[in-house]
């Protein structure tokens, strides 16, 4: 059937995401329930909290789904797609229960589908023309700090990770400790409040080493070291005897740390860059995405060394799209479908999943 539908179905993390993505690219509608406010309090995502959400709000968010766009799930939809891992278990779990059943009910192909392949497949949608493999894609969040060479569909080759925090677990701790308070709604938390925060500050005016560069095999690696810049922010603090009361300070710590993140991201990228030709794979682009790959400065810093450096243009899914969502998911059900690969009815979550 051309073009066929997709329901996509995200429940990996704190977002309860659900949308239908045509084969010809359309998102035809999309909806979210977000659970900033749950997890705010307790500043950080406590997994049976979030469990409990997608529990209550899935299966309204998929009728909202269906009614935004006027469709009917027995006549119109032709593939269920949902997010297998990696993720949070419990909250896999009740996507993963959800799809697998109006699939196994409905008899229609069921697509188990990798999160990090999503995030890295979306801009293929989201992109004015269809993006060609192979391309180097980033993927900077909370969950995940990855470098990839996207090949193909299933074809990913990872080049570097985080080898401790997260760069979205860098940017939250910072944000704690510089009590910056948290943005409200879609695309919002604690990393896009220190980058507001950071906007009127100093990113010179403190001195934080950029990580790996002094140990020479980590400085040759194309993995990332995030746990440090806190504790280093926190020792500034405690040094200098900051006083983190004056908005100045906590203006000028944020710009400092947001700019050796930068610094941090693009040693490595480089490696990824020189490691591409070595291995004369010829990029098209380079695509980021991920809830930090918002974060402005970050995009232009990574959209100069991309056209000037290397010749290939940034390529970004739109922010709402960049954190995680439903159309995702279903856009990567429409590239998996197309390919044949349709799961069995009883696959099982995964929640530490290699891609
Ligand atoms: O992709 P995402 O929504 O979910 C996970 O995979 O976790 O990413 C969320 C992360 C959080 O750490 C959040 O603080 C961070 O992305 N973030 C940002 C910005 N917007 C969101 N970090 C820096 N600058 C931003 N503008
Ligand atoms: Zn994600």
């Amino acid at each position: 059937k051309n073009p066929f539908n997709v329901l996509g179905i995200e429940t990996s993390c704190d977002d309860t995401g659900v949308a239908i993505v045509n084969s010809s690219r359309q998102i035809i509608y999309e909806s979210i329930q977000l659970q900033h406010d749950i997890h705010e309090q307790n500043g950080g995502i406590v997994p049976s909290l979030a469990m409990k959400s997608h529990q209550i709000h899935l299966p309204r968010v998929i009728n909202e789904t269906l009614i935004g766009g006027k469709l009917d799930i027995v006549k119109d939809i032709d593939v269920i797609a949902v997010t297998r891992g990696p993720g949070l278990p419990g909250c896999l779990g009740i996507g993963l229960s959800a799809a697998k059943t109006l699939a196994a009910v409905l008899g229609k192909p069921l697509i188990g589908v990798h999160h990090m392949e999503a995030h890295a497949l979306t801009a293929r949608l989201t992109h004015t023309e269809l993006i060609p493999f192979p391309y180097l894609t980033i993927l900077i969040s909370g969950g995940h700090t990855l470098i990839l060479v996207t090949n193909g569909i299933n074809r990913h080759i990872q080049l570097g990770t985080t080898i401790d925090d997260s760069i979205g677990e860098a940017f939250d701790k910072t944000a704690r400790l510089l009590k910056i308070p948290w943005l409200k709604g879609r695309g919002g938390g604690p990393g896009a409040a220190l980058e507001q925060f950071a906007i009127g500050g100093k990113s010179d005016k403190f001195q934080i080493p950029i990580p790996m560069r002094k140990d020479q095999q980590r400085r040759k690696e194309m993995n990332f070291s995030f746990s440090g810049l806190k504790t280093c922010v926190q020792q500034l603090i405690q040094k200098q005897n900051l006083n983190l009361e004056d908005e100045q300070v906590k203006k000028d710590l944020a710009a400092s740390f947001q700019q050796i993140v930068i610094f941090h991201l693009i040693d490595k990228l480089e490696l990824a860059f020189e490691w591409c030709k070595t291995k004369e794979i010829d990029l098209n682009a380079l695509v980021v995405s991920g809830g930090v790959a918002s974060n402005k400065s970050i995009r232009a810093s990574l959209e100069k060394l991309a056209n000037e450096r290397y010749n290939i243009p940034l390529i970004s899914p739109p922010s709402h799209l960049c954190t995680d969502n439903g159309v995702m998911i279903a856009w990567t059900g429409v590239e998996r479908f197309r390919e044949g690969l349709i799961d069995e009815y009883n696959i099982d979550h995964i929640p530490k999943w290699p891609i």
